[in-house]
């Protein structure tokens, strides 16, 4: 099937309705574009799924704060539109942020969704201030322009995904939530789009992030089951040009946080290498 770029709306309507009609299972995978490896996996599991899938690319202003990357965030829609090709997508919707936010001069003018304070209050949103609400803010559009059956989230960004599946209950969007496993390079490297901004001794150095999650994965193994410990065993693997910004152990089915790893567990971390601020995660406890 040949892919399609829309940028519009109501084009965008226009086609999945007609899809609707023939009775097809649409699947959505939204992104912020510079797709990579990890972004291909969700695209291949949705059209494993679905009939139709659509990639969303849209770098949604709304979830970057007023220092972080909006600006200078890689857009490569052509080399996108390729690998979701490759990956088995109908339709890539990139719409301009003039189409999702027509009017908008600043945040305060639109309605915005806000995940539960307990979700936010922890990890990457201690530090990113309304970042979960710009995110499910574009996602609850986006589940309602294209009006999926199923919509596929990685592991990658896992309190993103936990927020997503919460706000998706709560607020009874009829959208089925797929989590998709974390993808990481052959050094052990989460993908990211952001890895573009690394330079290669910047790249050996957030090695340690990954390494530091192995070693705590490991160390449960082992017995160590206290995360004050589990800590000290992951900073002592952290290479010294990595500033990290938490490293937290959370609940696999709650999201609350864990003093001792004695369930199914999470071990997440965030860091900045040279000030690129990565994240990654590692399931334990099992
Ligand atoms: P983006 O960072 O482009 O990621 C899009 C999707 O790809 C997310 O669900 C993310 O978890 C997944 N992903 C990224 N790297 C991955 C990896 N290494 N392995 C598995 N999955 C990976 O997340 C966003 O965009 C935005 O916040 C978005 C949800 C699109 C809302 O704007």
């Amino acid at each position: 099937m040949n892919l399609v770029v829309v940028n519009k709306i109501t084009e965008l309507r226009e086609i999945i309705k007609q899809y609707k009609k023939e009775g097809k299972t649409i699947g959505l995978v939204p992104t912020m574009g510079c797709l990579h490896k990890g972004h291909a996996s969700l695209i291949k599991k949705s059209s494993q799924t679905c009939d139709i899938t659509v990639v969303s690319v849209f770098v949604n202003p709304v979830q970057f704060g007023p220092n972080e990357d909006y600006d200078k965030y890689p857009r490569t829609l052509e080399s996108d539109r390729q690998l979701a090709a490759e990956n088995g997508a109908c339709l890539i919707f990139a719409p301009s942020a003039a189409q999702m936010y027509p009017g908008m001069l600043k945040f305060s003018d639109i309605t915005m969704v806000a995940p539960p304070f307990k979700l936010v209050d922890m990890m990457c949103g201690k530090s990113r201030t309304g970042h979960f609400d710009g995110v499910c803010t574009v996602v609850t559009k986006l589940f309602n322009i294209v009006q999926p059956d199923y919509a596929f989230f990685g592991m990658k960004d896992i309190q993103q995904l936990y927020i997503i599946k919460k706000m998706t209950a709560d607020l009874n969007i009829p959208v089925e939530i797929v989590p998709c496993p974390l993808v990481r390079e052959e050094s052990g490297l989460a993908l990211s789009s952001r890895n573009t901004y690394l330079s290669d001794a910047d790249k050996k150095s957030a090695l340690s992030i990954s390494q530091s999650l192995f070693t705590i994965q490991n160390a449960v193994k082992n017995g160590i089951i206290d995360t004050k410990k589990l800590f000290d065993t992951a900073m002592a693997v952290m290479d010294r040009n990595v500033e990290p910004e938490y490293i937290e152990f959370v609940d696999r089915e709650t999201f609350e946080p864990v003093e001792q790893i004695d369930r199914p567990s999470i071990a997440a971390i965030a860091a900045r290498v040279n000030s690129v601020r990565l994240i990654d995660n590692i399931l334990i406890g099992d």
